[in-house]
């Protein structure tokens, strides 16, 4: 079975010193970490306003830095060749190609925000699949985040309500550095979950709330299965999404979905007409409903699932899982048919309830599973997938991690 391991702190901060070292010939100031993550449910909400919760995963991306003088930004990764550089002032929207636009954004976007940043130089490495929709570019993003507010002293990484401005600089770099207009719970997921919780979001008032998640406690696993279907962020399809529920919700008068209560849905769909985007996509009215009507109730589900676990009767959130898959698949047409094999062949051994995490269009699964179903469950996706030729998914085990942060290393 092919399994993605977490790097141990120690290792993963060896390998990002390593790096520096060998690009730039000198010691790093320091270590920082950031964590992947999966959604446990209340997907495609955040940009609506609506709920979501996430949790991070034990995977990080590891950055070492120092601060230097001058003018000039330096930046390697062991995922990518070569050493990427640019001027401070030569970093902005529409500037930066690839990888490094969410590392020099994040910076660009502290500096925007009035903040007082140097240059830098720094070398990445992780192990937080890359491709597989488990916020590989959030965590990138975060890493640098919490290692620019310690080397240029910004005073934002103490607490939460601080680290909502390193949160909304990682917004800011993937929106407009990076050009994926994505919602921001996996950055906040990154920078403001707590060890052995889920994080609820509520996008709408931006207050979180963690939710005590302990799956070990109970004899149970969560089982990610990446499906190696590949995943993309920066295309059309997210976009298109987020501008129909936009425009379904000018529509309805409301400043975004999260405003139509679920009671009130039947109405809010009568009242939907086809629209038309701004990129001039028209959208039939049939569609325009089903991607009102998965926001609506998702948004609904995600307060069952937390009502659940509040209630100690984790073992029965399996249904509100597969009623988000379904919803996905056939209202909201984001999975892909990797996803829905997945998902149908771990509920098939067994899972109390799967589910595609993430944005979809490839990506990641989820299983909830019994913790020593794990292996069996791995064994009948991997099984499913070979039976139809498709590529080897890999798995891996999620619990409920800590937040990015500095790393501490011997010297
Ligand atoms: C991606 C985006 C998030 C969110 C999810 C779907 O992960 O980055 O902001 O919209 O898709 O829930």
């Amino acid at each position: 079975m092919n399994q993605i391991p977490a790097w141990t702190t120690a290792h993963g901060a060896e390998r990002a010193r390593a790096a520096f070292r060998e690009a730039f010939d000198a010691e790093p100031a320091g270590v920082w970490a950031a964590p992947g993550r999966v959604n446990l449910i209340g997907e495609h909400t955040d940009y609506n306003g609506g709920l979501c919760l996430p949790i991070a995963l034990a995977h990080r991306t590891y950055v070492a830095l120092s601060p230097v003088e001058g003018e000039q930004i330096a930046l390697t990764s062991r995922q990518e060749d070569g050493v990427w550089t640019a001027a401070v002032d030569e970093v902005g929207p529409g500037r930066v190609d690839g990888w490094p636009g969410y590392a020099a954004g994040v910076s660009w976007a502290l500096a925007q925000d009035g903040r007082t940043l140097g240059a830098y130089r720094a070398a990445v490495d992780s192990c937080v699949p890359y491709g597989a929709g488990l916020s590989s570019s959030a965590a990138l993003e975060s890493a640098f985040a919490v290692a620019f507010d310690d080397v240029f002293d910004l005073g934002l990484g103490a607490d939460d309500d601080a680290r909502a401005t390193l949160v909304a600089a990682c917004i800011r770099a993937e929106n407009e550095v990076a050009g994926a207009n994505t919602g921001g719970m996996d950055q906040s997921a990154a920078l403001l979950s707590h060890d052995g919780t889920a994080l609820l979001l509520d996008m709408r008032d931006g207050s979180r709330t963690h939710i005590p998640f302990d799956l070990a406690a109970d004899g149970l696993a969560l089982l990610v299965i990446d499906t190696r279907a590949p995943h993309q962020l920066v295309d059309g399809q997210y976009g298109q999404r987020r501008a129909t529920c936009e425009a379904a919700a000018q529509r309805l008068g409301v400043p975004t979905l999260r405003e139509v209560a679920p009671d009130r849905l039947d109405d809010a769909l009568h009242d939907l007409e086809d629209v038309t985007l701004p990129d001039g996509t028209r959208v039939d009215v049939d569609v325009v409903r089903r991607r009102v009507r998965h926001v609506v109730t998702e948004i609904a589900r995600v307060e069952e699932f937390v009502g659940l676990l509040r209630d100690g009767r984790v073992r029965e959130v399996g249904p509100v899982m597969d009623a988000s898959h379904v919803s996905l698949r056939d209202d909201y047409e984001v999975t892909v048919p990797q996803l829905d094999v997945a998902v149908e062949a771990a509920r098939a051994a067994g899972a109390y309830g799967a589910r595609m995490t993430g944005g979809g269009f490839g990506g990641s699964a989820i299983a909830l599973v019994e913790a020593d179903a794990t292996g069996a469950v791995s064994a009948a996706v991997s099984a499913a997938f070979a039976g139809r030729g498709w590529t080897e998914p890999g798995f891996l085990a999620a619990t409920g991690d800590g937040a990015a942060a500095r790393v501490e290393t011997e010297e």
